[in-house]
């Protein structure tokens, strides 16, 4: 089947729209941040506890606790925030053995919630 020009044109406008949008939408994570990450009063108690129960403790906690850490109470946690080894072993940074041990960084919304509840002073509640 032979396409007249006009349709040629469409078709190859389509395609085009279609690569450029892709494009565009790279965009969204600097514009909007984490889709669904509720990062207003992040707090030891309402949420950074959970992460670490769900991720941290049976390597650190009552029963293990690898290099004597532990996350499983707020005045444990704060041993590694004041000394900066939390940051630095969930962001992977250099100079730190990198956390969760042998699986890769936490999930993006976990990680930005770690972040901004030490860039805020880390409140128990
Ligand atoms: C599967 C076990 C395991 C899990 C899960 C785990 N760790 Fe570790 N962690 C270790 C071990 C083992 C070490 C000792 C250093 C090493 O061997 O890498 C360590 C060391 C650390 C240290 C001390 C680093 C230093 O320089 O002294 C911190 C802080 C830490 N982990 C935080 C975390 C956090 C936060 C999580 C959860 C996001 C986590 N860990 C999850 C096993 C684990």
């Amino acid at each position: 089947m032979i396409l007249k020009t006009a349709e040629k044109i469409l078709v190859i406008a389509s395609i085009t729209a279609a690569f450029s949008a892709s494009c565009v939408n790279n965009n969204e994570l600097d514009l909007y941040g984490i889709p669904d990450c509720d990062t207003t009063n992040v707090t030891w108690d309402s949420k950074i506890s959970a992460i670490m129960q769900a991720n941290c403790v049976t390597c650190h906690g009552e029963e293990v606790s690898y290099n004597g850490v532990r996350h499983d109470s707020y005045e444990s946690e704060m041993v590694v925030v004041n000394d900066g080894r939390l940051r630095g072993v969930v962001n992977h940074l250099d100079g730190y053995v990198k956390m969760p041990k042998d699986r890769g960084k936490l999930p993006a919304c976990e990680l930005q919630l770690i972040n901004t509840w030490l860039d805020n002073g880390a409140p128990e509640n």
